[in-house]
């Protein structure tokens, strides 16, 4: 057997070595197994167990051809009044064990590939959380989450079942070729001089075929991501009447897919004609001199019927492990990538030595000359010469166009990025200083984009301090404007959300986060446009409840609404990542510059700082 390549997509991009055919190639080499095995070792009783399983089931079938020579030399060859019966009863006994042996190897053999399997998907899973917001912006996190489902289940259906049946086929095929050489080392040589004479067309077909089985399979995952594509846009593919054409579409998708299938299978055919030619034919060959030896007497009956079955035995081993191999070898390919995803290191990370938060928290939060441009998008700064102090107990509003970098500076001070340049401090120590979970403990942030999680309304509430009671959780509904639609709902708190909160209108979304933030009760407060989902009544409500919670807290505010940021001690005007103005909501009226011209246009209608700022 060769280390021959298998088709796999490429492993997990890094940004730096992105594409990089070396890597696709080390993805392939058996080697990469020692993943499993890391894992696999954990488990020595089982390990044990089923080597032991191997071993006797091995053992077992292998004596089965040993029984059948003792019959014929000993049985057979006395003639008539020949006593059989013992040989018989003793192969019986070794059917037995062999069945015994085998249930045990394939319930611990299994055992193991899905307990192995769990275990990585665990990992994966832990490892996923824990890297920063970049690595899933330049990695699609639809590849990613395939290697946590797809790359996970070749590894599942590998190592409980292919692995089984390669161990299996390993342990019977070296086994029954020294159980040969024991019965005749002449035929065996034979056969072994034959033997790569029928491997080496078998490697090259095999070759074919799993370059076939690579396109195949990355057609198949074509006509998988335009499904699901198209259902997530159902919706918009109904409302344009694109049913007809979406479905020739797709028909010409799969009927690409079943063309690739079509070929392999047809190579696959191909090659297992050739291959079981060449190898009964060898074996045939090889009996031929044998029968010669046995009528010249130079081998007993017995030990031809024995190398016969044996040769059968050893034949069908070795046929096993080539069509498993294609299997392991994609197993290969699977737990490298996976291996690439464990060993990929989160950029933001815990410094070595994190420096403390001053206690009690002030809220304080100073951005010194910042700069930052998204990893993904490099050629455009989207924080410039960016310079503010906050000072404790401040609230801050953040107003300008769309693009200007509000949400940025939100995610700047969570700590999902660290700038290119400058710095930002909070309570007077820098960020990148600090244990990203001590900083992220100060802050609570009401986001953008709503987000809701599959669960129960207790649940997405009780994010931020899981441990929250009943009353708590309630007051901050009830802070948030959000009790009377959790009242009504038909199970209360303990409703089911829906994936993603589809279940719920956007408003409601948009109060559970309030109410989410509420309940966290952090000393640094950020409000991305939290009432810009809500009609003017619940916003005039919400808008009371953020009031409550802004009381004595660092509270960062954008919005697109003036009327919601009049009150703010201090306005910051921004665009293109920069500040263009400051002040209060007066003092930045008296100025009549960009500010003023805006609150000029929304009091006359235009309602929202984007549509001012772009008239
Ligand atoms: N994850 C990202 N990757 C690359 N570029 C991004 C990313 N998020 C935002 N940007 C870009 O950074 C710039 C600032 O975006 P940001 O979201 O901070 O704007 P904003 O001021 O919050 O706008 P809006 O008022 O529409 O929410 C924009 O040009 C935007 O296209
Ligand atoms: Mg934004």
């Amino acid at each position: 057997m060769t280390s021959e390549k298998t088709a796999e997509p490429p492993a997990v991009k890094s940004p730096e070595a992105a594409q990089d055919a070396a890597k696709a190639a080390a993805a392939r080499k058996l080697s990469n197994l020692g993943l499993l095995w890391g894992y696999a070792r954990r488990y020595p009783a089982q390990l044990t167990a089923a080597l032991i399983a191997l071993v006797v089931a091995a053992s077992a079938t292998l004596a089965i051809p040993q029984g059948f020579k003792l019959v014929v030399d000993r049985g057979f060859g006395a003639g008539a009044d020949a006593d059989i019966a013992p040989y018989f009863w003793g192969l019986l006994g070794i059917v037995l064990v062999l069945g015994a042996a085998t249930a045990v190897r394939f319930y611990f053999v299994s055992w193991l590939g899905e307990r192995v399997v769990a275990d990585l998907r665990r990992d994966v899973q832990a490892h996923l959380l824990r890297l920063d917001p970049a690595f899933f912006e330049t990695n699609r996190p639809s590849e990613i989450a395939s290697r946590l489902t797809a790359d996970t289940a070749i590894l599942e259906q590998v190592v409980a079942t292919s692995a089984s049946v390669a161990l299996r086929n390993l342990f019977m095929g070296l086994g029954g070729l020294v159980y040969l050489l024991s019965l005749s080392p002449k035929l065996t040589g034979l056969m072994l001089v034959v033997i790569p004479l029928v491997i080496v067309p078998i490697t090259y077909m095999g070759k074919r075929v799993r370059l076939l089985s690579q396109k195949s399979q990355d057609r198949v995952a074509d006509v998988g991501s335009l499904v699901s594509e198209l259902l997530r846009g159902i919706k918009v593919v109904q409302a344009f009447g694109a049913e007809q054409r979406e479905t020739l579409r797709f028909a010409e998708t799969v009927e690409m897919a079943f063309g690739t299938a079509k070929r392999r299978v047809r190579m696959r055919a191909i090659m297992t004609a050739i291959v079981i030619t060449l190898v009964f034919g060898a074996i045939t060959l090889v009996l031929w001199e044998g029968a010669n030896d046995v009528i010249s007497g130079e081998m007993s009956g017995g030990t031809i019927t024995a190398f016969v079955l044996a040769a059968a035995l050893v034949a069908g081993a070795f046929g096993a492990l080539t069509e498993v191999y294609g299997d392991v070898m994609r197993a290969a390919g699977a737990s490298a990538r996976v291996r690439d995803l464990l060993a990929e290191q989160p950029a933001i990370q815990k410094p070595a030595d994190p420096e403390a938060l001053p206690l009690p928290a002030e809220g304080r939060l100073a951005f010194e000359k910042v700069e930052f441009r998204y990893p993904s998008r490099p050629e455009l700064p989207a924080i410039h010469g960016f310079d503010l102090s906050i000072a404790p107990g401040e609230r801050v509003a953040f107003v300008g166009p769309s693009g200007a970098g509000k949400s940025t500076l939100f995610q700047l001070v969570q700590r999902f990025y660290d700038p290119e340049s400058g710095c930002i401090r909070m309570d007077g120590v820098d960020l990148r200083q600090v244990d990203p979970a001590e900083l992220r403990a100060r802050i609570a942030v009401v986001p953008q984009e709503a987000v809701i999680f599959m669960g129960t309304a207790r649940y997405n509430i009780a994010y931020g301090r899981p441990d929250a009671n009943e009353a708590e959780i309630w007051a901050a509904a009830e802070a948030a404007n959000a009790a009377g639609f959790l009242r009504a709902l038909p199970e209360g708190l303990d409703t089911e959300m829906g994936e993603g909160g589809t279940q719920l209108s956007g408003g409601q979304r948009q109060r559970l986060a309030i109410a989410r933030a509420i309940l966290k009760d952090a000393p640094i407060l950020l409000l991305d446009e939290a009432t810009s989902a809500l009609d003017a009544e619940s916003e005039a409500a919400v808008q009371e409840a953020l009031e409550h919670l802004m009381q004595g807290r660092t509270s960062l505010v954008i919005a697109h609404r003036l009327s919601t940021v009049k009150d703010a001690d201090r306005i910051i005007v921004m665009d293109g990542g920069s500040v263009v103005e400051t002040g209060t909501h007066n003092a930045l009226l008296e100025r009549k510059g960009l500010y003023a011209r805006l609150a000029e246009l929304q009091a006359m209608g235009f309602s929202e700082v984007d549509s001012a700022f772009s008239h």
